[in-house]
């Protein structure tokens, strides 16, 4: 008999896991995929580590969580500075100096203020009433219109105007020539991929693929005292309330013999003629001498039961159907909900740490 039974191995799960086995505890994981490491799983690909459910950059202002992660596994300096292809012309993300010279030939802070100023005085007095206004009356036309319209139109399925204003509540435009996309002090990618990091917090656990809990769940929770359930709340109730939203993506791998294809991690797609919103190069997150390279497409996709569920529509409808589940889990005595699914938010790499390592505390003390 154990003491825990962990539905799902993706970081939650497993940093559970870990926790509970350091403090004596007997714990089994299950995981309905055929692999750990949840949507943080790598796939070496002759030494390539690619990020088969989309890019994953580590990064965090909190120490210990760094070095939390670091105790499991080495991590690199990678630093995130993407680019935006638009109409084939290359501009640097996020919003900073070297992209107002690229967008408009300025050279100093105060020239690029001046200008986005001068942009954002067309919404002067008036409420923004959607997306699009929203954009303009924070940053102007020409960087609504070259770098934020048609990505987040592909994102959401919905023209800008058609979008609340609340989904941008500010943009931050950087004063500096630094194209660092995260202010984080810490940042980084795992040498040798993900699962390698998952796998380490794993060790010396029992862990059992291909197996859904919720086809078999009486006679699995009896295997157990307690159960840590981390996968989608509305399937664990069978939908009861309905389904709780989510938009997808779908990832288009290719195999290229060249060594290096577009020479950065990231590259963002902001026009909405090109259907995918970025190509991902994945041998620049943890670089490799390779003859081959592999690039991923990533098309953003409406959700339907059975896709996978990438981000969780969180609108006044689904919050207030979540808040039903929750009720419902709330009520549970030997189940604990937690992670992303389980949650129904989106969570970064270091936020779900933090709370599995809160929810374990909690257990463990009472
Ligand atoms: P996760 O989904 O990883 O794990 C849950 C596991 O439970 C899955 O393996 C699932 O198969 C399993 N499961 C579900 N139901 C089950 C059942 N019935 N029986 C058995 N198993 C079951 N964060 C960040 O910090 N930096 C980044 O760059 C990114 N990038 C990024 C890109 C994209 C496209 C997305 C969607 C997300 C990110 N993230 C991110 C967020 C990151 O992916 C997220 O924080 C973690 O995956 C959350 O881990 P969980 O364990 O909560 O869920």
């Amino acid at each position: 008999m154990y003491d825990y039974l962990i539905v799902g191995a993706g970081l939650f799960g497993s940093v559970c896991a870990h926790e509970l086995k350091k403090n004596g505890k007997k714990v089994l994981v299950i995981e309905k995929r055929a692999h750990i490491a949840g949507n943080l799983y790598t796939e070496d690909n002759n030494g390539i580590h690619v990020h088969k459910y989309g890019a994953h950059i580590f990064h965090t202002n909190e120490k210990d969580i760094w070095d939390y992660v670091n105790s499991f596994v080495e991590f690199n300096r990678f630093t995130n500075s993407p680019l935006a292809n638009y109409k084939g012309k290359l501009f640097n993300l996020p919003f900073n100096m070297n992209t107002f010279y690229q967008l408009w030939g300025v050279k100093t802070p105060s020239e690029a203020l001046n200008e986005i100023n001068e942009q954002r005085k067309e919404l002067e007095g008036k409420e923004p009433s959607n997306l699009e206004e929203q954009a303009i009356s924070l940053v102007g036309r020409d960087i609504y219109e070259i770098l934020i319209k048609g990505y987040t139109e592909k994102q959401w399925g919905r023209k800008a105007t058609d979008l609340p204003a609340f989904i941008i509540k500010r943009l931050p435009v950087r004063m500096t020539f630094d194209n660092n996309y995260f202010s984080d002090k810490y940042q980084g990618v795992p040498v040798g991929g993900y699962t390698k990091l998952v796998s380490n917090m794993l060790e010396g656990i029992d862990v059992e693929l291909n197996i859904d809990y919720l086809s078999k769940r009486e006679s699995l929770s009896q295997r157990a005292v307690k159960v840590i359930y981390t996968g989608p709340i509305d399937e664990y109730y069978d939908y009861i309330y309905g389904l709780l939203e989510y938009r997808s993506l779908c990832f288009k791998n290719e195999c290229l013999k060249e060594s290096n294809y577009q020479g950065n991690a990231v590259i963002n797609y902001t026009e909405a003629e090109v259907p995918f919103t970025r190509i991902i190069e994945h041998k620049h997150f943890d670089p490799i001498e390779t003859d081959h390279t592999i690039i991923t497409r990533e098309y953003p996709a409406e959700w339907k039961v059975g896709d996978e569920p990438y981000y969780p529509v969180n609108d006044e409808k689904n919050m207030a159907l979540f808040s039903k589940y929750r009720e419902l889990s709330q009520q549970e005595n030997n189940v604990i909900f937690g992670g992303r699914l389980a949650e129904y938010k989106y969570y970064d790499m270091h936020q779900v740490i933090r709370s599995a390592l809160y929810c374990i505390k909690q257990e463990l003390n009472g």
